[in-house]
Order: structure tokens, then C-alpha cells, then sequence
């Protein structure tokens, strides 16, 4: 793998959580693999987990990490060609990157859906320019339209509590203040889709996905039916996907929020987030804080899902 920008880039899913195991298990086992190796990790868009998971992963493998947040201290970014720069900023992205690439050996990269054009987010334009220019494997820190670290995370953490060959596995909206990007929800539907679990989205009339994410799973538009006999219950926000209301929240109906008496609806279920989580409006203090809550394993396993993906880009090397 030279190139990881989406979960399906894992191949057999069987093999890549028996890696992820191995690597979980022999944290060090691969120290020599990065030595005299670099990593470069590029933010345009603030992080903890993923900015740590990451460095740590990169460490375990004797990699040396350098971390860049462009929006602090560096120049300021044009990303537009054929831009007459006569505004703020002072370079423009096409010099950048393959400057970063002369400075490393992989570049890891975070940059979100903005929210202008969804044509730019939906073909990942700065992505894109990382990995034409910079001259070096990139991987996705969480881009506009996926974030595939999370979803290998939330995927080795699903079959380390399942108690059943094919849990029922729901990912169900939940409400927020702000307009939040598709990367995560696309990306777990995207991942689910690699596994022949029963998988469920559960979101409000306006806010389906892209079909090209939501693949085989059901689309369920009233959250109580959803939610009954859940083994797993995945809540995230995500603002409207479709082009005509792209980027907007157009409902923030608290009757969305994960609370014990919703759980009470699932088979026991675990409860699961990316994080971070906005606490009741999201997800009620006391589930979120139950022994059902998996918030903070899966939080654990980015360390093991970047180790995983970040040895075998160093094989490639
Ligand atoms: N889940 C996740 O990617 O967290 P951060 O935004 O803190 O990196």
C-alpha cells in the first residue's frame, strides 16, 4: 500500500484486523522498519486524537515525526490555481508540498470539507494535490470525505466486543450546534460495507448520504425502529450531504440524542463515537459514561489502526 485515503485501500478486511491484532499485540515489534524514516504530519484543521494515535504509532515503528499545523506559524495557504495572490496569503499550496516532500519519507495529512464547493470536497482536491505533488506516500488524517483511520479504529474495536458472527451494527445521527462534514459517517458506512454485518443508518428525512457511501446498508428514517435489537450503536452529526442543501444543519431535533431510555430500545448495546462528543446533545451523560461505552477503546485503537496502515506504507518503501 503506498496511498491510504479510504478503509477499501485495507484489501481483506479478515487480514488487515489480524495485522491490526498483531501490531495491538507486538507494539514494538517493528522498531527497525522506520528507522531513518520521517513522517510528516500536516494539519489544517485542529486534532487530539489523530495528532497523538498517529505520533505514537509512528514512534512504536522508530520513525522520526515532524508536525505541521498550517494555520499556525506557517505561511498562510493558497489552495485556488490561477489565484492572483495579492490577499493574505503568502504561498501557494503548489510550492508547499513538494517543499514538506523534500523534508520526509510519508506525509500524513488532515484537511476538511470547507464547505464552498461540494464538487472540491466530494473530489478531495487538497488530498489529491498532496499526493500529485509531494512525491510521497500520503495518508488521510481525515480529509473532506473520509477519515479511514477512525473507521479501521472503530472496525477493530467492533470485532474485539462482538459477541455474535453478524451483530446488528446502527449508525444513527444525532444533533449538534454546527455544521459538521460527512467524513466520518461516509467513511464507517464505506467500512461497514467491507463486512457482511447487519448495518442500519438511522438519520432524519434530508440528511441520507451519498449512495456511493451508504452501499448496502438500510436507511432507516425513524430512530426508535432502528435502534431495536442493536448490538452496536455508532452516533455521530453530520451536516446535509445532498448538493442543493450541502453543508447545512437544518435540524437539530433533540429527540436525536442517544439517551439510556433510546439504549434501552438495543440489545444491550454497546455504545460508540469517534469523539470529540458534545455531551447531551449527542449523547446523554450516563450513557456515554456506562460500562456499555466503548468511547475510550476505540480511542485507544487509533493507535493500533495508524500503526497497522503506517507499516505497511514503510514496506512499500
Ligand atoms: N476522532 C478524531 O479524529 O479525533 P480528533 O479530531 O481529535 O483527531
Amino acid at each position: 500500500m503506498r496511498h491510504f485515503t479510504s478503509i477499501r485501500q485495507l484489501g481483506d478486511l479478515n487480514k488487515a484486523l489480524a495485522a491490526a491484532k498483531f501490531v495491538k499485540e507486538n507494539p514494538f515489534a517493528d522498531q527497525s522498519l522506520g528507522k531513518n524514516r520521517t513522517l510528516l504530519m500536516v494539519f489544517f484543521n485542529n486534532s487530539l486524537r489523530t495528532r497523538l494515535s498517529t505520533q505514537k504509532a509512528a514512534l512504536n515503528l522508530g520513525m522520526n515525526v515532524i508536525v505541521l499545523d498550517v494555520n499556525q506559524g506557517a505561511w498562510k495557504l493558497e489552495t485556488e490555481r490561477g489565484v492572483i495572490m495579492d490577499g493574505d496569503k503568502s504561498e501557494h499550496l503548489l510550492e508547499a508540498i513538494p517543499v514538506m516532500g523534500a523534508y520526509c519519507d510519508v506525509i500524513g495529512v488532515r484537511s476538511f470539507a470547507r464547505f464552498e464547493k461540494r464538487e472540491d470536497d466530494y473530489q478531495e482536491v487538497v488530498l489529491n494535490q498532496f499526493i500529485k505533488y509531494s512525491g510521497r506516500p500520503v495518508f488521510s488524517m481525515e480529509a473532506a470525505t473520509r477519515h479511514p483511520l477512525q473507521t479501521f479504529a472503530d472496525l477493530i474495536t467492533i470485532e474485539e466486543y462482538r459477541k455474535n458472527r453478524r451483530p446488528k451494527v446502527v449508525m444513527t445521527w444525532a444533533p449538534h450546534p454546527k455544521a459538521l462534514p460527512q467524513a466520518v459517517p461516509n467513511s464507517f458506512a464505506e467500512g461497514l460495507n467491507m463486512t457482511d454485518y447487519d448495518f442500519v443508518i438511522a438519520n432524519p428525512e434530508g440528511y441520507d448520504l451519498d449512495l456511493e457511501f451508504v452501499g448496502n446498508a438500510k436507511v432507516m428514517h425513524n430512530q426508535n425502529e432502528a435502534l431495536k435489537g442493536a448490538d452496536f450503536v455508532y452516533a455521530k452529526n453530520w451536516s446535509v450531504a445532498e448538493p442543493s442543501h450541502y453543508g447545512q444543519v437544518l435540524n437539530r431535533d433533540m429527540d436525536w440524542t442517544v439517551t439510556a431510555d433510546k439504549m434501552a430500545l438495543t440489545n444491550d448495546a454497546f455504545f460508540m463515537h469517534c469523539l470529540p462528543v458534545r455531551r447531551n446533545m449527542i449523547v446523554s451523560d450516563d450513557v456515554i459514561e456506562s460500562p456499555r461505552s466503548l468511547v475510550i477503546p476505540e480511542a485507544a485503537n487509533r493507535v493500533v489502526s495508524a500503526q497497522t496502515v503506517l507499516k505497511e506504507i514503510l514496506k512499500s518503501l
